[in-house]
């Protein structure tokens, strides 16, 4: 069994009468140490999948199964469980915390994890060694994102999921 399956997975959004299949029946499987990437014009349902895979969403129907458990079963209390020690997410819009530094971001997230990294180390690794007390407003978009890799990494998660994690950095050295 694979590490990850996604099994028939529909997500549907209903509002009022109208309905959209963000995901229509969508299967894959990867493997544990894989680095998988996932391509597909605006709207095709990454970031849904992506939210899916975080447990930070449900499908309306198929099966997610990580490292052998299914998680479209999980009730919520597992849910909270398997994001916090299991999940890294970087957002599309890096959800900083604006008033908290750029170590003060990252510390918050391996607070509440088993094993985290150095937050201070994980900064200096992304390339932020001497930004670590600036607030996000006083960032780049490119050193904001970097800072929510940084958190991501930092958790030591069994699972990095990024979402266009290099869409700013790319943008900015065009
Ligand atoms: N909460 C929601 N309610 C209704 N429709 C939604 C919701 N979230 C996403 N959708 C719809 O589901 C589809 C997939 O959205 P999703 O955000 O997964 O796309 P994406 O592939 O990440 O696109 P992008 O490249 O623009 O980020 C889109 O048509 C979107 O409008
Ligand atoms: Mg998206």
């Amino acid at each position: 069994m694979s590490y990850i399956e996604f099994k028939n997975v529909v997500k549907e959004y209903k509002m009022g009468e109208v309905s959209i299949k963000a995901l229509d029946n969508t299967n894959f499987q990867i493997e544990k140490g894989e680095l998988v990437v996932i391509v597909g014009p605006s709207g095709a349902g990454k970031t849904t999948a992506l939210n899916i895979l975080g447990g930070m969403d449900t499908a309306t129907s198929g099966d997610v199964i990580i490292d052998g458990k299914n998680i479209t079963k999980f009730k919520n209390k597992q849910l909270i469980k398997y994001r916090r020690d299991d999940i890294g997410f970087v957002f599309q819009f890096y959800n900083l915390v604006q008033n908290l530094t750029a170590i003060e971001n990252v510390e918050l997230a391996t607070q509440i994890c088993k094993k985290p990294l150095d937050p201070k180390e994980i900064l200096i690794k992304v390339g932020l060694g001497d930004r670590l007390k600036n607030f996000p407003s006083q960032l780049s978009g490119g050193e904001q994102q970097r800072v929510a890799i940084a958190r991501a990494i930092a958790k030591n998660p069994k699972l990095l999921l990024c979402d266009e994690p290099t869409r700013r950095i790319r943008l900015q050295n065009r």
